[in-house]
């Protein structure tokens, strides 16, 4: 018996939703081909997206390039960081990803561990290679971006983009001139991203090459609520947090908890409101595009579980039934970890001016501070300005030096305990200043959908066998074939007519086919395997009253519509 997963991907690739990569070349893992009815329907998932974030939200999208220099992703820390851990076998040299093997073979929770820990647990537990039953080598890290370089020659690097957000980073000053220098604001970019990934074996959940739709939501750093929190906040969501999974009291069950959204940022759950926003903007989107409701959970990820750029970060996870519960969206708290970076890197300033709501009368020190004072001071190791110049960004160093060369006066902000030692050394007054606002550096609470893993998820969700048939019971917003218009026999004026009605639907935006060939109760059951929300049926009676038959999918039941009211009827159920 076939499982689940086997009987989607043959029907995928039978009906042409999903094809297997470079087929004629005998395939390569991790790749996959979207056939016309999954282009429709990812289309149609990316759409859903839209109409939450873009119309309803009010972000913004953008299309960056997918090559990327070396620069910018060795400032965002990728050339570095993305690392997977790999180990190849001394005999056949095939690789594979270490943790995922030994998951398989024991036991064992492998998040976190370093490459030594998992070098360790394969020669305690003897793991061989599951190809040829070699010994396995050292346990080494492998960078998961696909490198390339950009112009002839080779001289300069790039790579395919292991994410799309870092396009958006690098584009912040731009981005915040465009939002008029106002905090929140939100960036979406949809597009392909790359990750050479070890040894896929999971077919379409793990790609080498997927589709994002991300979210960069620029916020204040202090900030840690959201204007619209309110209309969230009694969405009730299933939760599995960090302290609660490495609980190992509690059974699987337990370790989950179900409270609202406005429960989980009082009780300290969730610490940031945005982050809880997104969470049950997130839950509405999948559901609105069908994921079924019980297989959705957020989880918080394990401090050591990380990546490099985050803080916090809760999955939203959707079960399916081969690979259990797997990670389809990541909101992160990005902080201004990218900003910086990309700052300190490029020598450009990446921060927002923000103007106060009213003009603010701060108490500030104003130094007068030349060559010798500043000598002198390091001299004397006092570490308060060694300090305080530490903390300032490049720029902001080159500012400092800059304004002490040209007249020896900079007026910089200290505390009370910073003043106390700083008055010794240097002639220090405090003033009273008026400011207007102030410069921030944003933090970034990140949304990162990942489409193909959805798009699995949703056709596994709507996968229904029944005695007879088999069915995909997809909304009609979202399935890819509007209607069938069927002749029930190929007799009189019937093809001619629901061939008429075919192209009235396609004028009128609803994507329709014709079908003519076979029984109409095989019909019927090729339109429902693909997931096909109505089929109308020109009959005997058609040719008398202009009326046909609706037959809905999941029913079967069927009315009669007229031919004059059926781009109403249908537009109207479209929307379902
Ligand atoms: N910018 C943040 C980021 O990229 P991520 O958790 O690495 O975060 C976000 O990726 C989402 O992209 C994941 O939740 C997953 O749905 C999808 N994704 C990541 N790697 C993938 C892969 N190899 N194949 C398919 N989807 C993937």
């Amino acid at each position: 018996e076939k499982d689940i997963y086997e009987k989607i991907m043959d029907l995928a690739k039978r009906r042409g939703y999903l094809w297997n990569s470079f087929e004629i070349y005998g395939g390569i893992a991790g790749f996959v081909d979207y056939g016309p009815l999954g282009c429709l329907l990812k289309n149609n998932i990316i759409s859903k997206f839209r109409e939450i974030f873009i119309v309803k939200e009010g972000f913004y999208e953008i299309e960056s390039p997918t090559v990327t220099p070396y620069e910018v992703l060795k400032a965002s820390g990728h050339v570095d960081n993305f690392t997977d851990p790999i180990v190849e076998c001394k005999n056949c040299l095939e690789s594979f990803r270490a943790d995922h093997l030994i998951e398989e073979f024991v036991d064992v929770d492998t998040e976190g561990k370093t490459l030594k820990e998992l070098e360790e647990l394969i020669r305690k537990y003897n793991i061989r290679c599951p190809k040829c039953g070699g010994e396995l080598g050292e346990v080494k890290k492998f960078n998961l971006m696909f490198v390339t370089s950009i112009g002839p020659g080779g001289k300069r690097t790039g790579y395919m983009r292991p994410e799309t957000a870092q396009g958006i980073f690098i584009q912040f000053k731009r981005l915040a001139q465009f939002f008029r220098n106002k905090l929140p604001f939100g960036v979406v970019q949809i597009g392909k991203s790359y990750r050479n990934e070890i040894s896929p074996r999971q077919g379409v959940i793990r790609l080498r090459e997927f589709t994002q739709a991300e979210i960069e939501y620029f916020v204040h750093p202090e900030r840690k609520e959201h204007e619209k929190f309110d209309l969230v906040k009694d969405e009730i969501v299933p939760l599995l947090p960090a302290d609660r999974q490495m609980d190992e009291k509690l059974s699987e069950e337990e370790k989950i908890i179900k409270m609202s959204i406005g429960e989980a940022v009082e009780k300290g759950i969730i610490r940031h409101q945005t982050i809880a926003y997104f969470i049950a903007l997130t839950k509405r989107f999948l559901e609105n595009i069908g994921i079924d409701k019980d297989k959705i959970r957020f989880r918080q990820h394990l401090p050591n579980e990380m990546a490099h750029y985050a803080i916090d970060c809760w999955d939203a996870e959707i079960y399916t039934e081969r690979f259990g519960w797997i990670e389809c969206v990541g909101i992160a708290d990005r902080t201004d970890y990218d900003l910086r970076s990309h700052s300190y890197h490029s020598g450009v300033e990446l921060s927002i001016f923000v103007e106060f709501d009213e003009e603010k009368e701060i108490e500030t020190y104003e130094i007068n501070l030349n060559y010798k004072v500043v000598g002198r001071i390091f001299k004397k190791d006092t570490k308060v300005i060694e300090e305080y110049i530490n903390n300032l960004s490049e720029k902001e160093k080159e500012e400092f030096v800059k304004n002490i060369e040209k007249d020896g006066k900079v007026v910089i902000k200290i505390n009370e305990k910073e003043f106390e030692i700083l008055k010794d050394y240097v002639e220090i007054k405090k003033v009273k200043k008026v400011i207007k606002g102030e410069k921030v550096i944003p933090h970034v609470i990140e949304p990162s959908f990942g489409i193909d893993r959805i798009t699995y998820c949703l056709l596994e969700h709507s996968y229904r066998e029944e005695d007879d048939r088999v069915y995909l019971d997809l909304k009609p917003s979202i399935a890819p074939i509007k209607a069938y218009v069927l002749p029930l026999v190929n007799k009189e004026d019937m093809p001619k007519i629901a061939m008429e009605i075919k192209e009235m639907l396609r004028d009128n935006g609803i994507i329709a086919e014709y079908d003519d060939s076979g029984a109409i109760g095989r019909r019927y059951m090729r339109a429902d395997e693909i997931g096909v929300p109505f089929c109308i049926t020109v009959d005997g009676q058609t040719l008398k009253d202009r009326t046909v038959t609706v037959r809905e999918r999941n029913t079967r039941e069927q009315i009669r519509v007229r031919i004059d009211d059926l781009v109403d009827y249908l537009k109207e159920r479209l929307k379902e």
